[in-house]
């Protein structure tokens, strides 16, 4: 997609759950998320990119009141570690906020109310599970049994882990309350909904309005062929969220007010920088918005949200991005075999840099699951980072402090070599915006491949040793100089923190308009750090031992 003219962008990605602590899988959506966003920022657009921790509903209540805390110390402490471990991973958020604010509770309120002056909020009495022990009534998750199908003990109550049956809580032989133990009653309740079939047609436009992934769009064909149903929108107290306004002991469920969270960010952020929020938020808005979600909560933003934005007279997004699930060698994240792998713990061991690359080379635009190969990973960072893309300037770099004062030449030898790479350019910056990722890492290996090639041939290190030959030397350098330069400007969004030590060795600025800055000449550069090293495969073992014990804890 070529550029024209500065765009505004606004840009999310899911709001974690104030639960637990992040994994590698959270962190393949935010690194996705964050290489896009830095991406659009180096192209000198005006991208901003919100997120927050998804701080309500029953879970976070009952984890709060196993630690003997209040819900609000809980989700205090959850914020600051998840904070602290997307910092870890270089994600550029430009602002991280919480479901439980004041924004929220203020959007919440006032886009329920919209909806309910549109006629599009319903109420009637259901039955359902309730714990008489605790006095709360029970999701499915918390009703525990023995399996209709296989007898099987302790099972959850809407499927079985050891056959594979689903079902419903009420066909469990001896239900229990997993928070009680007590035997669950069945109690009627009025409960609100939002009447999704009312906006069916919007809905039906909005998903053919072509800007959807087309895996998602037919997912969304799919439930509106198959007629849509009114959406539970409220919880009975107690509850940790918000009260609906006029019903008392009545509370929005938490995917109500989580992606108002959304919202709720950017007003933050608005406030506190000066931002015209209604342009962001105002039906028919001009700045772009899109939200990268993983592909479980696709029913959410797909149906939902922009349903409930539309009907409270606010924009729709621009796209929702969904990505597949991470698996770890082959598959899914194991707590017993170690490979649930916790941000922190992988911080703790290995670069970031390292899995922002790996997840790089394999995102596509496409909603496929992506494997974490920790001896692929290995190999291929060891081998195209370090043994490829540092390798040009590590190269160069020695010949050009010893012998040429640490500057460059007047002249480059090969000038269309370095506009061959220059006009890549528009390629690689073509698959960032389509989220290929991949393409653009192999096709800037595939560059560094020729930048190596050229220097192997030119053999520096022998002219060096022949006299009468140190203007050769000192140009065939600063020619890989200058290539090595127009590689980290196209890796910057991925290596963000290698791209700053690219710089300061460099002495210039590697945003995307450095391409039409020139080479460098007769440029003096700072002396060259190592910018990564190798990764050493007894940091995975250490991680994953690590991990191993964590759980058995
Ligand atoms: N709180 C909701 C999102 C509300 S958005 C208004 C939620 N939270 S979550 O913590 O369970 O997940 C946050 C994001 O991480 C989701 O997009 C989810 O798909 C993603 N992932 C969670 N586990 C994942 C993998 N194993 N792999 C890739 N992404 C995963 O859902
Ligand atoms: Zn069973």
């Amino acid at each position: 997609m070529a550029d024209h003219g500065k765009r505004t962008i606004l840009v999310t990605s899911a709001l974690p759950y104030a639960n637990g602590s992040l994994h590698l899988g959270h962190l393949l959506e935010q690194v996705q998320t964050d290489i896009w966003v830095r991406f659009q920022k180096s192209r000198g657009h005006d991208c901003l990119y919100v997120c927050a921790d998804d701080a309500h509903g029953t879970a976070i209540m009952l984890t709060a009141e196993k630690q003997g805390i209040t819900p609000e110390e809980q989700i205090a402490r959850v914020k600051a570690e998840h904070e602290a471990d997307s910092a870890g991973f270089l994600i550029g958020f430009d602002n991280y906020y919480s479901t439980h604010s004041e924004e929220n509770r203020h959007w919440s309120e006032e886009i329920y109310r919209r909806l309910k002056a549109n006629g599009h909020i319903a109420s009637r009495d259901i039955v359902q599970a309730f714990d008489p022990e605790r006095e709360l009534f029970l999701a499915d998750r918390f009703i525990k049994g023995s399996c209709p199908v296989c007898k099987t003990p302790d099972q959850y109550g809407d499927n079985c882990e050891a056959c594979g049956a689903t079902y419903t809580p009420a066909e469990l032989i001896d239900p229990v309350s997993a928070i009680s133990g007590a035997r669950p009653v069945q109690k009627e309740s009025t409960h609100f909904f939002f009447t999704l079939p009312a906006l069916a047609d919007m809905l039906v436009e909005w998903i053919g309005s072509g800007t959807l992934q087309p895996q998602i769009a037919n997912k969304l064909r799919e439930w509106t062929d198959a007629g849509l149903h009114e959406w539970d929108i409220s919880r009975d107290a107690p509850y940790f969220g918000f009260e609906i306004p006029g019903e008392p002991g009545k509370y929005f469920y938490v995917w109500l007010d989580a992606p108002i969270g959304y919202i709720a960010s950017f007003q933050h952020y608005s406030r506190q920088h000066g931002l015209d929020f209604d342009r962001y938020w105002q039906a028919g808005s001009d700045v772009e918005l899109y939200h990268f979600i993983g592909k479980d909560i696709i029913n959410f933003h797909g149906l939902f949200w922009p349903a409930m934005l539309h009907s409270a007279g606010l924009r729709t997004p621009t796209a929702i991005y969904a990505h597949g699930f991470l698996t770890v060698n082959g598959t899914k994240m194991s707590k017993s075999r170690g490979t649930f792998i916790k941000a922190g713990t992988y911080l703790r061991h290995l670069d970031p840099e390292y899995l922002r690359y790996y997840f790089a080379a394999k995102l596509s635009g496409a909603v496929d699951d992506i494997d974490l190969n920790l001896e692929d990973f290995v190999q291929r960072v060891n081998s195209d980072v370090v043994g490829k893309i540092v390798n040009i300037a590590s190269r160069c770099a020695g010949f050009l402090k010893k012998r040429f004062d640490n500057t460059t030449s007047a002249e480059l030898p090969r000038p269309d070599l370095l506009q061959d790479f220059i006009d890549e350019g528009d390629v690689i910056a073509g698959f960032y915006e389509q989220r290929e990722f991949g393409r653009a890492i192999r096709a800037i290996v595939a560059l560094a491949d020729r930048a190596n090639q050229y220097i192997d041939e030119q053999k520096p290190w022998v002219l060096a040793k022949e006299a009468g030959r140190e203007a050769e030397v000192h140009a065939i350098c600063s020619q890989g100089v200058n290539l090595f330069r127009v590689l980290m400007v196209y890796l910057k969004p991925v290596l963000p923190a290698m791209a700053e030590k690219a710089e300061g060795f460099l002495n210039d600025r590697l945003d995307w308009d450095a391409l039409q800055r020139g080479a460098l000449l007769e440029h003096t550069l700072a002396p060259f750090q190592p910018l990564m090293t190798r990764v050493d495969p007894a940091s995975i073992d250490a991680m994953l031992a690590e991990s191993a014990e964590e759980t058995r804890a």
